[in-house]
């Protein structure tokens, strides 16, 4: 599937604006349209539920060292600084940049590949002193061989590189066959010079900063003075609401270890280069839970999630080669985690055969519960972490309060261990929109081959899920069809439609990731019963009108 199409249908059917479009947008924003806003709800509901609501804490689940219970939290966006100071956000939360002094522009240096470009042609040399001329400590012969840089992998054709180069040497098109296209692609990381590199989308060479750190944590100022004082950052993550409210949860509730705090909400990036549509945001949502546990049982309880998370993917339509899990490699391991594993799935703006983050599932150990408490952590196992200040006292302070937890059957004390599966709602919604767009030839009203756009949801996330339609608007029928869409309303979003063709009217649904259209024809009116037509398999059966609704609600469930 192109991405193109993708995009386009969204902006056509309502599934996702730009945000701010009507000002030219802004980067790394966007908006959930009318059938955008159900999808994702209904991913973040059903996440819930399965996470939350219907989780049966009598039962051992399947794969689960114990029995366990589950529990939800609503943080604040905006913390006591101090949380992110702990947490090691304010020191470490950063990506290096590299900026261009040309195009203004920032990039992730991480992300930046490029190609050396050797310029040997006769006419070429001629060409590269006047370029060099207009670079003051540049000699002649370095422009022989320039690093050209592509914003990202995806854009790493050759035909893009040979452009800029061309550009940045001054040749004419025509020429370019006298020049040699040399050398390997590889990453910036492995460039020392930078004087001979030339940007994405710069005209000259030698414009790119020296990497540096930029910490992607947004800020603003609570209160009417903005000072440094009154300076807060907007989350970055749910977790540490749910770190910090540990205690408050144990006290307030029954609940006994194991077992988790689940929380969805909005976190915000500042993110370098916001990119592949909703994929990498500036602001978007997560699902998170922090799960409590003993040492002992950690290794297992971790696995038990990182299977368990897989599940609810696959188990709502994102089954096949697709999905991936991965388990990281010891060396790409946090200090503190003894197992992180990544649910990943290959995006079509990818390169072939790469995958991106879903979701991840670490082992936290206790490590978050530990700062919070005293505000330090250990310099022996975490030495990238921790700062200590003077006489190696810890930089940062912790809250003080004990987050420790009394086993009341056994009576003992433990800080306890902790698994997180963290997940990006808005990059599970753009997975199930890329999952879900397929193609497939049907002939229309007049018998005529066309290509159908259909959204296969699994009908659990459908955005609608029945539209209801009248074959003609006389003898009754939209009265009838109107009283099944009302009854259907009761129970789940419904659409109701008298305009134009019956076979138009299902393109529409199909469009939509409607599952089921239900039609009042003439045989209704002589038997009262309808035909319920089939997104995917597009076979049709009738049932009783009074059959109606139930029908449905037991295939959407
Ligand atoms: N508490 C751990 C944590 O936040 P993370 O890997 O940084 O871990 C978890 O984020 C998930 O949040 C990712 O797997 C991804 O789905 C989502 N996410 C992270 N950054 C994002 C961004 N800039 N845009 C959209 N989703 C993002």
């Amino acid at each position: 599937m192109e991405m193109e199409k993708l995009v386009s249908l969204c902006k056509r059917r309502g599934f996702l604006f730009q945000s701010s479009e009507i000002y030219g947008g802004i980067n790394g924003f966007w908006d959930y349209g009318p059938l955008g806003v159900e999808l994702k709800r209904n991913i973040k509901e059903a996440w819930w539920q399965d996470m939350v609501t219907s989780h049966d804490e009598l039962t051992v689940a399947e794969g689960a060292p114990s029995t366990h219970e589950m529990t939800g939290l609503d943080c604040t966006i905006i913390m006591h600084p101090q949380v992110w100071k702990v947490s090691g956000h304010f020191d470490l939360f950063t990506d290096i940049m590299v900026e261009c002094r040309e195009t203004n522009k920032r990039f992730r240096y991480d992300q930046l590949r490029g190609r050396w470009v050797t310029c040997t042609g006769k006419k070429a040399k001629g060409q590269t002193k006047q370029l060099s001329a207009s670079t003051s400590e540049a000699k002649p012969q370095e422009f022989e061989k320039v690093f050209v840089l592509t914003k990202s992998e995806a854009e790493e054709e050759l035909a893009d590189l040979e452009r800029a180069a061309l550009k940045a040497f001054n040749i004419r098109a025509k020429d370019a066959d006298k020049l040699n296209w040399d050398g390997e692609v590889v990453s910036f990381e492995t460039i020392s010079n930078f004087e001979n590199v030339l940007g994405p989308g710069a005209k000259r060479v030698g414009t790119l900063t020296d990497p540096r750190d930029f910490n992607l944590m947004l800020e603003s100022h609570a209160g009417p003075i903005k000072s440094d004082e009154n300076k807060v950052f907007l989350r970055p993550e749910t977790a540490q609401g749910i770190f910090v409210n540990f205690k408050n949860v144990v006290d307030s509730t029954r609940v006994r270890i194991p077992f988790g705090i689940a929380q969805v909400g909005k976190s915000f990036r500042n993110e370098i280069t916001p990119r592949n549509f909703t994929f990498r945001s500036r602001e978007f949502e997560q699902m998170e839970i922090e799960f409590f546990c003993h040492p002992d049982t950690s290794r297992k309880w971790y696995e038990y999630w990182r299977d368990r998370r897989m599940q609810w993917y696959t188990d709502l339509g994102l089954a096949g080669e697709r999905l991936r899990l991965r388990d990281h490699a010891t060396d790409e391991l946090s200090h503190y985690s003894t197992g992180t594993a990544d649910i990943e799935y290959a995006f079509p703006f990818l390169p072939e055969g790469e995958f991106g983050e879903l979701e991840g599932i670490s082992h936290r150990g206790d490590f978050d519960l530990r700062s919070h408490m005293e505000g330090k952590l250990d310099p022996k196992s975490c030495p990238l972490e921790v700062e200590l200040g003077e006489n190696g006292k810890p930089k940062y302070r912790g809250s003080g309060r004990d987050l420790t937890y009394r086993d009341d059957q056994t009576n003992e004390r433990f800080t306890p261990h902790v698994i997180e599966p963290s997940a990006g709602a808005d990059r599970a919604t753009l997975a199930f929109l890329c999952e879900a767009y397929t193609e497939d030839e049907q002939p229309d009203d007049k018998g005529k081959m066309q290509t159908r756009i259909v959204m296969k949801f699994h009908p659990r996330i459908a955005p609608i899920k029945a539209a209801v339609f009248p074959l003609v608007k006389k003898d009754g029928m939209p009265e009838i069809a109107r009283d099944i869409y009302r009854s259907l309303k009761k129970r789940f979003p419904a659409f109701y439609d008298e305009k134009g063709a019956v076979g138009r009217r299902y393109r529409r649904q199909d469009e939509a990731g409607t599952p089921y259209c239900i039609t009042v024809d003439g045989q209704t009116l002589t038997d009262q019963t309808v035909t319920i037509r089939d997104r995917d398999t597009l076979k049709q059966w009738r049932v009783k009108i009074d059959d109606v609704v139930e029908e449905i609600a037991l295939r959407v469930s």
